[in-house]
């Protein structure tokens, strides 16, 4: 690992620990929870760092990705994710059944857990559509592109 890029993983590591930390206290409705506090750390740090690695990162990191990467890895990775998801709503929902004492707080994590998918899977569907979709449909023919439909369809009967 590079001192960089350790540096910038680092960074990730402070945004998460600091927007969990505000979204933890804004959820339980903490006395502490302070809108503006998160109104502020989203725009004076979340934001810039967006910025930087839009204009900088990605820049850098586009040709390195089509020389020696895959543009669908990332994609991939929301797969896992999406699936990670999956398991704990269905674990949770599952527990939910023979709940007793502990109903609420089962009930507090499918809400979380639900919603936080629910962000996934929207930016997830419009990255497909916005970036890939017109990809496929301008340069694949319509047999190309229905072979690929009926494969993806296969994957309902497993
Ligand atoms: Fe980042
Ligand atoms: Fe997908």
């Amino acid at each position: 690992m590079s001192a960089v890029g350790e540096a910038i993983r680092n960074h990730h590591q402070e945004l998460i620990h600091t927007l969990t930390e505000h979204v933890a206290s804004v959820v339980e409705g903490r006395a502490e929870a302070d809108p503006q506090v998160l109104a502020s750390f989203l725009v004076d740090e979340l934001l810039p760092h967006a910025i930087g690695e839009e204009r900088h990162l990605y820049p850098a990191v586009e040709p390195l990705v089509k020389a020696h990467g895959q543009a669908t890895a990332t994609m991939s990775v929301d797969h896992e994710f999406i699936e990670g998801y999956i398991r704990q709503i269905q674990e949770t929902a599952q527990a939910l059944q023979g709940a007793g004492d502990d109903r609420s707080k089962l009930e507090d994590r499918l809400r979380r857990l639900a919603l936080q998918l629910e962000a996934v899977l929207r930016v997830h569907l419009e990255k497909e559509e916005r970036v890939y979709l017109p990809l496929f449909e301008r340069h694949l023919s319509e047999d190309e592109q229905q072979r690929v439909l009926d494969g993806m369809h296969s994957a309902y009967e497993e």
